[in-house]
């Protein structure tokens, strides 16, 4: 387990960024984290290191979107899957060329690949949040070393 302090929206997204570069095709990260902790601004910045050009917005009433970048990079926010127990499809975006961020991941823990990069985000303060980085599998450990470093 890593921590990382972010102070700025910014940094988050930065942050992000120079994670995007270390993931590969059929990486899944997911994100936890109170409303309005960062976890979309997470998502923005993974975006935005993989070459994705079109806007990244609030999936709320989509569960799924999609976009292209440099692989195909899925955008989940199961939050309205509290309490179902449907499975939409999970494992064709899971287990397909893209990259997967899911926000509220827990929503959906039955589906969740085992090998996966978990991310809770605290609020500190207004500006100020705490990452904390949980991988699952050699790669994913490979990810946050590099990461950290
Ligand atoms: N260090 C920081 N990192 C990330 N966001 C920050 C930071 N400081 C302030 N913010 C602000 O916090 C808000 C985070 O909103 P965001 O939509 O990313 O949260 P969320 O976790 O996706 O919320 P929801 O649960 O509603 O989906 C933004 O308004 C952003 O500007
Ligand atoms: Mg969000």
């Amino acid at each position: 387990m890593a921590k990382i302090q972010s102070d700025t929206e910014l940094e988050t997204i930065s942050i992000a960024e120079k994670l995007a570069l270390l993931l590969k095709p059929g990486d899944v990260v997911t994100l936890e984290g109170e409303l309005g902790s960062g976890k979309t601004t997470f998502t923005k910045g993974l975006a935005k290191g993989l070459g994705v050009k079109r806007n990244i917005s609030s999936p709320t009433f989509t569960i799924i979107k999609e976009y292209e970048g440099e692989m195909p990079f899925y955008h989940m926010d199961v939050y309205r899957l509290e309490n179902s127990e449907e499975d939409i499809g999970f494992d064709e975006y899971f287990h397909g060329n893209g990259i997967t961020v899911v926000e509220w991941a827990h929503f959906i823990e039955e589906f969740l690949p085992e090998e996966r990069l978990e991310i809770s985000i605290s609020y500190l303060n207004e500006d100020r949040r705490e990452l904390e980085l949980t991988p699952t599998g050699p790669h994913f450990k490979w990810v946050v070393n590099e990461l950290m470093s």
